[in-house]
């Protein structure tokens, strides 16, 4: 009885507070079901029904597509209300989806950013409206607004690409230098030096003692990260690769970061010619669906798993924590300085897939069917 009693009281809180934020900002608000705020507010209160804002990067690359519709089943699974917003890799529109979903009063926001230090400004607003935040996948830079942090070990990603290299092109027991260039991820992702750390805490020793050879002299973050994750620039670039420095000798190794950039490889090797007897390892992240056929088919060699509905159960147990005052799964407190404050962190553990066990990780778990790669383009 007392605890029913102290819930209708935390419920008129709740609708006072609510009134109070949309009182601040309702002139500016425009959101898709704008024409519902009214009786949304009303709806939160009688069905005690949450709401929080999802802000993903973009639909041109799968993952972010699954990861948008696992994040919105399992919250509203949950009974929480969810509005869902893809930005299409450009920071403005984010930006102004973030401003959108405050000004409407959302409870929690859960943002995979674009660029991961432009969102400061508005992750301020935010704070100052007593919303939390939770960064998906990729970590907020620079910003004291942020409570949580859900993804993969980032350097764990780039460690199993390095070390899948080593094992197939036996790099210990080479007696041939073997070719490779670097294609690496987006230089306003965290994720992306995370990355890079990862794959030369293994790979540098074999460019030090020669049994790698990188022609083009490019194997700094810097001189290879290719800006907003983009196939094209991915493709350019091993054009050029491969028109200035492999005229004469074939590239053996793609040390790509992201499926996406091993598809405009795969455009440029066919392109320069390539066939299945000279065909380069070339290595991925995100096991897409078209990513597994073109390792089935021999077109790419190797992708990271990172299992998207894993990492929406873990975010999802960090927006009851804010929520609820429950209690989030944490394992780790010490890696991701966002040079504000180190974010207490879930880490998933990525897989390496390859053609041998592909099967096992991604049909026998109902991830994907075989329809699904085979009928993949
Ligand atoms: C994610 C990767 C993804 C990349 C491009 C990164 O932040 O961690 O899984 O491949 O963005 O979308």
């Amino acid at each position: 009885m007392k605890k029913r009693l102290l819930s209708v009281l935390l419920i008129g809180a709740m609708a006072l507070s609510l009134v109070a934020c949309g009182g601040n900002n309702s002139s500016s608000s425009s959101s898709s079901d704008g024409n519902e705020a009214a009786a949304g507010d009303e709806k939160k209160v009688e069905s005690n029904g949450k709401k929080v804002g999802v802000a993903m990067p973009t639909q041109s690359s799968e993952r972010w597509i699954k990861d948008g519709d696992n994040m919105k089943k399992q919250l509203e699974a949950l009974g929480y209300e969810v509005d869902l917003q893809y930005a299409e890799d450009d920071i403005p529109t984010q930006q102004s989806q973030l401003e959108t979903m405050i000004a409407q009063g959302v409870n929690c926001l859960v943002v995979a950013a674009i660029d991961s230090g432009a969102l400061v400004n508005v992750l301020d607003q935010a704070k100052q409206a007593n919303i939390p935040v939770i960064a998906y996948d990729r970590l907020l830079m620079d910003t004291d607004a942020v409570s949580y942090y859900a993804s993969f070990d980032n350097e764990g990603v780039g460690r199993k690409i390095g070390e899948y290299i080593e094992t197939k092109a036996d790099l210990a027991n080479a007696s041939e230098p073997q070719t490779i260039e670097f294609f690496m991820g987006s230089p306003d992702d965290n994720n992306a030096v995370l990355l890079h750390k990862g794959v030369m805490s293994v790979l540098q020793k074999y460019l030090d003692d020669g049994k790698l050879v990188c022609k083009s002299g490019r194997t700094s973050f810097e001189d290879t990260c290719i800006l907003r994750w983009s196939q094209e620039t991915a493709q350019q670039n091993c054009e050029n690769y491969l028109t200035g420095f492999y005229a004469d000798e074939d590239l053996d190794i793609a040390c790509s970061a992201f499926d996406g950039f091993a598809y405009g490889i795969k455009a440029a090797l066919e392109g320069a010619g390539y066939t299945a007897d000279n065909w380069p390892l070339i290595t991925g992240q995100d096991a897409e669906v078209m990513a597994v056929k073109n390792i089935v088919e021999g077109k790419q060699t190797q992708t990271i798993f990172k299992d998207t509905s894993l990492l929406a159960e873990k975010c999802v147990t960090m927006v009851q924590a804010v929520l609820e005052g429950s209690e989030p799964e944490i394992n780790d407190t010490e890696t991701y300085d966002n040079n504000k404050l180190v974010v207490p962190s879930y880490l998933c553990e990525p897989v390496s897939l390859d053609k041998d066990n592909y099967k096992e990780l991604v049909i026998d778990s109902g991830y994907y069917t075989e329809d699904d790669i085979n009928s993949a383009n």
